[in-house]
């Protein structure tokens, strides 16, 4: 493994990510059947959040406390990143406190000085770029439910909408995996051409396939998977609701007649949170197409597999360890400080 950290999937090779999400699998799979492997034990991930965040929140704390680890919240005021201290030099301290850093910035530059600028692992928790972590748990989704059949490279996926960070992100995916990648969305709105061409790159490698279209036809027949976010727009670029359903309503909303398009078999997806009767109905949402929710564990799935993929990989040996716990206990006795020590050593 190259890479210390995991700031976008097109740093990545197919088949590292391919371990990622087999590992994300796995992993899955020891905790519904009630093991949870003690990887990250006594390991420590700081988080700093600049925006809002319920589904990378929880599912990057709570994948620390099911292997055995901890995690601490880093929230927007109450650390000193963003008053007078330096993204690099908090940097620098956090290496020397915790195991493992995500953040969740507003500029994507901010996650790079981070990475940059760290002795330690740091994860994208989503910037105003890409949102890598989504990425891995949507594919984990996907591969799923790939329809019976069919392959991952076999598949279709319909990002409908506005051309947003996790529209980016689930082209990079899409492409680096050798799938069948559609953006459906208007003019002005539909990924950048710098952007496209990282996709055109990932396509080359990996036999998948791009399309950016305005045509509903075109873009759903034969999905077997279409996927929306919101149309807030990115950050100071969010859109008033007027402006938003202006452009985006109602060709864009995912309602059954547009899932119909791509069929019955077709599952729906969405990073979450969702507006709902915005670009998403409450029949799609909470009718049997839908796997959204699925997705939402996936984020889980995907968090476990990143922390064990990317956590250092230090060994202490046990006699390293019989020794300093010796050392400890003559010294404490010559304070007269009686404490048993444990740690099964
Ligand atoms: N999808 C996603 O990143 O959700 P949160 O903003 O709640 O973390």
């Amino acid at each position: 493994m190259a890479q210390k950290d995991f700031i976008d999937t097109n740093n990545f090779t197919k088949e590292q990510i391919t371990e990622i999400i087999q590992l994300g699998l796995r992993l899955k799979d020891c905790v519904k059947k009630g093991y949870y492997p003690p990887l990250l034990k006594n390991k420590t991930l700081g988080m700093i959040f600049e925006q809002s965040s319920t589904r990378t929140r929880v599912s990057f704390e709570t994948a620390m406390t099911q292997l055995g680890g901890h995690a601490q919240y880093l929230a927007p005021g109450q650390i000193q990143l963003g008053g007078h201290e330096t993204v690099a030099d908090t940097a620098r301290v956090l290496s020397r406190l915790v195991d493992i850093l995500m953040a969740r910035v507003q500029k994507h530059q901010t996650i790079v000085e981070l990475a940059n600028n760290s002795t330690i692992p740091v994860i994208n928790g989503m910037s105003d770029y890409n949102h890598p972590t989504q990425e891995i748990g949507d594919a984990i989704t996907m591969v799923e439910n790939i329809p019976e059949g069919k392959n991952i490279e076999d598949c279709k996926v319909v990002f409908v909408g506005d051309a947003t960070q996790v529209c980016v992100s689930l082209m990079f995916i899409t492409t680096k995996l050798g799938m069948k990648f559609v953006h459906f969305g208007p003019e002005g709105h539909q990924m950048k051409p710098e952007i496209q061409e990282i996709g055109r790159k990932n396509c080359e490698l990996s036999g998948a396939s791009i399309m950016v279209t305005d045509n509903a036809q075109e873009a759903l027949s034969g999905a077997d998977f279409v996927y929306t976010d919101v149309w807030y727009g990115l950050y100071e670029a969010e859109l008033s609701k007027e402006e938003r359903m202006r452009i985006f309503y109602p060709k864009y909303q995912v309602n059954n007649a547009l899932l119909d398009i791509a069929g019955p078999n077709v599952k729906f997806m969405h990073c979450l949170p969702a507006s709902r009767d915005e670009e998403v109905t409450d029949e799609v949402m909470d009718g049997h197409r839908s796997i959204a929710f699925d997705e939402a564990e996936n984020r889980l799935s995907a968090m476990r597999a990143l922390l064990v993929y990317f956590i250092p990989k230090t060994h202490v040996s046990d006699e390293d360890a019989r020794r300093a716990k010796s050392a400890l206990e003559e010294f404490m006795a010559s304070m007269n400080i009686n404490m048993s020590l444990g740690g099964g050593l």
